[in-house]
C-alpha cells in the first residue's frame, strides 16, 4: 500500500493512511513534545491491539499509561468520561501529556471530549480501528457523549494533532460493522459524488471487497472529511451540515432503540433512505434518484425494515442539534452527488413518516 498523508492546513495536522508502524513513529516524533503518553481504548480492542501499541511506543522509549472503557455505543457515556478523570489524575497526567485514542467512533468521540477538558485541554492523537472511524470520525474534531435524552447531546469541537489511519486494523473488524461503516461510505458518494456512488454500486455487485478497494474507499472517504472540515470546521456556513445526510433520522432510531437494535451505520441506511423519500416527497429530486439511493443500500445488503411510533419519532428528531426553532433541518438530496440544507415543517415531516414507516413494515 502507498502511503498517503492528507493534511488539514487550518489545523495544522496530518492525517498519515499507512499500514507501516515506522512512518507512523517518524510521523509521531515529529509533532510529539511529550514522553508521557495515556492510550484509551475499548474491552474488545485491549484484547487485539493494545499491547501492540503501547510495546511499539514503549520501544520508542515513551511512558506507557493505559486506561479501558467498556465497548459499544452506551460505552459512550458521562460515567465513563469522569472515570477517566479519575484514571488520569491517579496516573499524574498533567498537562503536557497526551492521550492516544485508539479504537472507533466510540473510543474516539469520549476520549476527544476527555483531551478537551482534561486540565482544560491536552492533546490528542487518534488512532482509529473500524472503517466508521477511519473515513469519517477521527477526522474533523467533533467530540462527544451521549445523555439519557439524545445522542451526542454534549461534546466539543477538539481537533486532534494527528492521525494514523492503518487498513490493516479492519482484518479483525467483524463484517457487521464493517457493513456499518460502509453506510458513512455511501453517504459521501450520496451527497457529493455520483462517479463514487458507481464505483461503490459496481462494487457491491460483485460482492467481494477486496483489500485495494478498501484502501480505496478509505482514502477517498477521508479527502472529501479534509475537504469540508478545511472549509467550515465548526458547522457554521451550512457545507460540513451536509455530512449529517441521513444522521437526524438515524441519531432519533438509535435512541428510540436504546442503542440495542441497530449500529449507527445501519440506522443511517434507513436514515439515508428516509432522507431520500422526504426530497422525492417535497420534489426536490426526481423519484428515479429516491430509487438509486434505495438501490444502492439494497446492494449493500442493509436492511431497510423497521416499525416506529412516528409522532414520538418526530418529538425526538427535533430535540436533534440540528432542529432550530422546532423546525428541523434536514440535509436532501436534488440528485446523487447534490445535497442541500432545508428546513422541514413538523406536519409534513410527520406525513411522510407515516408514509415511509407504511412502506417499511
Ligand atoms: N465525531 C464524528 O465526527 C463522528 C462521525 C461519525 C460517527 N461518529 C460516532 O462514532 C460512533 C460509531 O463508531 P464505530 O462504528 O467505530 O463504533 P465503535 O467504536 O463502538 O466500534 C464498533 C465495535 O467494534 C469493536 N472494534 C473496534 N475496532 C475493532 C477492530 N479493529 N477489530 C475488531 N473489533 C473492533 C469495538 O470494540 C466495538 O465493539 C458513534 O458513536 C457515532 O456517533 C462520530
Amino acid at each position: 500500500m502507498k502511503k498517503r498523508t492528507l493534511i488539514l492546513k487550518n489545523n495544522k495536522y496530518n492525517i498519515l493512511i499507512s499500514k507501516d508502524q515506522n512512518e507512523f513513529i517518524l510521523a509521531l516524533k515529529k509533532i510529539i513534545t511529550t514522553n508521557t503518553l495515556f492510550i484509551i481504548t475499548d474491552r474488545n480492542v485491549k484484547k487485539l491491539y493494545l499491547k501492540y501499541l503501547a510495546d511499539l511506543l514503549k520501544e520508542q522509549g515513551f511512558n506507557i499509561k493505559t486506561a479501558i472503557i467498556s465497548a459499544g455505543e452506551t460505552g459512550k457515556n458521562i460515567k465513563n468520561l469522569s472515570a477517566l478523570y479519575d484514571k488520569a489524575l491517579e496516573k499524574n497526567l498533567d498537562r503536557k501529556s497526551c492521550v492516544i485514542s485508539l479504537g472507533g467512533g466510540v473510543v474516539g468521540d469520549i476520549v476527544g471530549f476527555f483531551a478537551a477538558t482534561y486540565m482544560r485541554g491536552i492533546d490528542f492523537i487518534q488512532v482509529p480501528t473500524t472503517l466508521i472511524s477511519m473515513t469519517d470520525s477521527s477526522i474533523g474534531g467533533k467530540t462527544a457523549i451521549n445523555t439519557n435524552h439524545g445522542k451526542n447531546i454534549a461534546g466539543t469541537f477538539y481537533q486532534p494533532k494527528f492521525v494514523w489511519i492503518n487498513p490493516s486494523f479492519l482484518e479483525t473488524l467483524p463484517m457487521q460493522q464493517v457493513k456499518s461503516g460502509l453506510a458513512e461510505v455511501i453517504k459521501y458518494s450520496i451527497i457529493f459524488d455520483k462517479k463514487f456512488y458507481y464505483y461503490l454500486f459496481n462494487m457491491f455487485e460483485k460482492g467481494v471487497i477486496s483489500s485495494s478497494s478498501f484502501d480505496y474507499i478509505i482514502y477517498q472517504s477521508c479527502l472529501y472529511k479534509v475537504k469540508v472540515v478545511k472549509k467550515d470546521e465548526k458547522e457554521t456556513t451550512g457545507l460540513r451540515s451536509l455530512l449529517n445526510f441521513g444522521h437526524t433520522f438515524a441519531h432519533a432510531l438509535e435512541t428510540i432503540t436504546k442503542y440495542k437494535k441497530f449500529l449507527h451505520g445501519e440506522a443511517l441506511a434507513i436514515g439515508m433512505l428516509f432522507a431520500a423519500k422526504l426530497s422525492s416527497e417535497l420534489k426536490i429530486c426526481s423519484d428515479e434518484t429516491y430509487q438509486r439511493v434505495k438501490n444502492i443500500l439494497i446492494e449493500a445488503n442493509f436492511n431497510l425494515k423497521t416499525k416506529i411510533n412516528c409522532t414520538k419519532f418526530l418529538s425526538l428528531m427535533k430535540k436533534d442539534k440540528k432542529a432550530v426553532n422546532g423546525n428541523i433541518n434536514f440535509v436532501l438530496i436534488k440528485d446523487i452527488g447534490k445535497a442541500t440544507n432545508y428546513y422541514v415543517k413538523d406536519d409534513i415531516v410527520l406525513n411522510v413518516l407515516r408514509k415511509f414507516f407504511g412502506i417499511m413494515k
